[in-house]
């Protein structure tokens, strides 16, 4: 493999689809960058992009996933941005809590929080012989901070990351201030987690016709387009530690 110097090396999860496919599409096509996606997908091995297979169900396998990253430390000296985007989400289960499955209960908090956590540890510790600075980007919802009937799961996930990414910006900023986390709502995209709010019943979620009106006016917003503005963002050094952003009031 001919493996260039690297000045942007990105680490994404959830890249099968949706957001996560178009940010490792964005991050590809900034010059000297390599991405490696932490995905359900078969793994492969290219010049600039690698795909460790992974179920992030299985906090066993993250500190694992790490090792097999295939860079060259020979590679990483002009290194001037190393960024872990926790990108990948489960809704399940969309239901009042007493109709919900306790697996799917359990699922959801693993992959939306303790996943989350789980790699930036591993991600801290990774990256932490890396020149330039390292960023860790947690991708939050408008449903951390509302209630959303029949997502009691789902905003409990995403309120806890908001909170642990303030947490974890103190830590870094007296450990080691060449990390910094952000936590970034996208608003509302056009992907297969919006197919399935609209598939459901105003039983299930209340808001479902809400939801159903976005799309049929046009208003979901493409990933592509969303991808694109969060990675420029980024470069621009747009976000700060700690801090808490809503891409619709950021150009995205
Ligand atoms: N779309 C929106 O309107 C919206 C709004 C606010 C926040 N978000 C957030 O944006 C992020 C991306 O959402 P999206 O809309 O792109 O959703 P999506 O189209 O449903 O994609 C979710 C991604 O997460 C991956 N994933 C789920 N469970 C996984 C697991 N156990 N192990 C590994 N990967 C797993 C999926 O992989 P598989 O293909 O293997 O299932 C997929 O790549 C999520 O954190 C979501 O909460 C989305």
């Amino acid at each position: 493999m001919n493996q260039p110097s690297i000045e942007h090396l990105f680490v994404i999860t959830g890249t099968t689809r949706g957001i996560g496919q178009a940010l490792a599409a964005s991050a590809l096509a900034l010059a000297n960058s390599f991405v490696v996606s932490l995905s359900r997908a078969a793994p492969f091995l290219r010049e600039t992009h690698q795909n460790i297979r992974i179920d992030l169900n299985d906090t066993q396998r993250i500190g694992p996933a790490f090792k097999r990253i295939r860079i060259k430390r020979r590679h990483t000296s002009r290194l001037t941005h190393t960024v872990l985007i926790n990108n990948a989400g489960v809704l399940d289960p969309i239901a009042p809590i007493g109709d919900c499955d306790d697996t799917l209960i359990a699922r959801n908090i693993q992959v939306n929080l303790t996943a989350p956590l789980v790699l930036t540890r591993h991600f801290f510790h990774f990256s932490r012989p890396f020149p330039g600075c390292k960023w860790v980007v947690n991708i939050t919802s408008g449903a951390s901070r509302a209630p959303y009937y029949g997502w009691s799961a789902y905003g409990a996930a995403k309120a806890g990351l908001d909170m642990a990414t303030q947490a974890m910006a103190m830590e870094f900023s007296r450990i080691d201030p060449t990390f910094a986390v952000c936590a970034v709502a996208p608003g509302t995209v056009d992907t297969a987690m919006q197919e399935k709010i609209r598939s459901c019943t105003a039983n299930q979620f209340m808001r479902v016709d809400k939801f159903l009106k976005l799309k049929n006016s046009g208003e979901l917003h493409p990933p592509e387009r969303v991808a694109a503005t969060l990675i420029r963002l980024l470069m621009d050094g747009r976000f700060k530690n700690g801090g808490r952003y809503d891409l619709r009031e950021m150009g995205g």
